[in-house]
């Protein structure tokens, strides 16, 4: 078995990382504060999103991460690097720390690559590469390794990863470019053209946090919520309605639910059956959306399991990973010496 020091799930909202018999240690927001002229790093994490269009002239707050891959290199890179130092404070290493860092199904080798390069530079000894969906499996505690049918929805940030696993490898898999914060941008626009107001990016997300739905709820709620009238240019209060954000976000549940069953439709009938018996895993923080575990267990007509520490299961399966990594490289090795 590998020994991993570091799990790091670098998603494109949360990065967080997990350390060898201490757990998840660092949950933070994916953002940089930095100095737009000399590109010096202000602040990553919390700090840095909390400066999130607050900042002054000459200072700027970025994601590093767009859609589950590396937007802007030099960033993740210093990013990843401040949070595996503030990790390794956590508990001590002796010598250079081995990672685990996973990417989302499909992603480009170029992609793989600068995910991989900007671990090396933190210092690592040896850097695995796991896809989310594999390390979501493993961190929900599933026998991945076993031929048998296992299904993983992941609604992050900024992607949707869904797969069937069988037998330690995904047999059909989809990286949607959709996630939790499409959700956020569908809200900001439907207020926009509903009642010509301009949401903050971090109030729109309060907001859906606080009554979003994806299905119309028993009794309707709302929140107040404080924008800018695009008319007068004036600060103003309105209330959103759970119901309404259900109308705001029909597009993107759509797209999600339409590529859960495109996967189903293509996943061979056995895997299925076994699907529907253990039904389909829901993870990441967009699962958290009011209704999303009914209305796919609706839509898709399979039961919908949510896991209790949804955000979580990533991290914890890239830090859980050294025997599932171990038992692929000798079946990799294997395969090579018989061709
Ligand atoms: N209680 C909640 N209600 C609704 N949405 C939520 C809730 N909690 C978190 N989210 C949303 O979940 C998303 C972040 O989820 P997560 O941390 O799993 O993403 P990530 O791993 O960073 O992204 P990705 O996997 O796409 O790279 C954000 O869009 C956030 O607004
Ligand atoms: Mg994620």
């Amino acid at each position: 078995m590998y020994r991993i020091d570091i799990g790091i799930d670098l998603g494109t909202s949360n990065v967080r990382v997990f350390m060898r018999d201490k757990g998840v240690v660092i949950d933070q927001p994916a953002y940089v504060a930095f100095e737009e002229k000399t590109k010096n790093i202000i602040a990553v994490g919390s700090k840095a999103k909390r400066m999130l269009g607050k900042t002054p002239e000459g200072i700027c707050v970025e994601r590093p991460m767009k859609h589950g891959v590396i937007s802007d290199y030099s960033l993740a890179e210093r990013m990843i690097k401040a949070f595996v130092k503030n990790a390794l404070t956590k508990r001590k290493i002796w010598g250079r720390p081995s990672i685990c860092v996973c990417i989302p199904e499909g992603v480009t080798e170029v992609e793989r690559r600068a995910v991989e390069d900007a671990v090396v530079r933190t210092g690592a000894k040896q850097v695995f590469i796991l896809e989310s969906a594999i390390a979501a499996a493993i961190g929900a505690d599933m026998d991945i390794t076993e031929t048998y049918g296992h299904m993983i929805v992941d609604i992050g940030g900024g992607t949707t990863d869904i797969a069937v696993i069988s037998a330690g490898g995904i047999s059909e898999g989809m990286s949607l470019k959709c996630g939790g914060d499409d959700f956020t941008d569908a809200l900001i626009r439907y207020v926009r053209r509903k009642y010509n107001v301009e949401l903050g990016e971090l109030t729109a997300e309060e907001a859906k946090e606080a009554v979003g739905s994806v299905m119309k709820r028993k009794n309707d709620i709302s929140i107040e919520v404080k924008g800018k009238n695009l008319l007068s240019g004036l600060p103003v209060k309105l209330n959103l309605s759970a119901d309404e954000t259900v109308e705001a976000f029909e597009e993107v549940t759509t797209q999600i639910i339409n590529a859960i069953n495109s996967v189903l439709e293509t996943a061979p009938p056995e895997l299925i059956n076994d699907i529907s018996k253990e039904g389909l895993m829901l993870t990441g923080g967009g699962s958290h959306i009011a209704g999303m575990q009914k209305l796919i267990a609706t839509r898709s007509q399979i039961k919908v399991v949510a896991s209790e520490d949804a955000e979580s299961m990533v991290a914890l399966g890239t830090g859980l990973a050294g025997k599932y990594i171990m038992v692929q490289e000798e079946i990799r090795r294997l395969q090579m010496e018989e061709e």
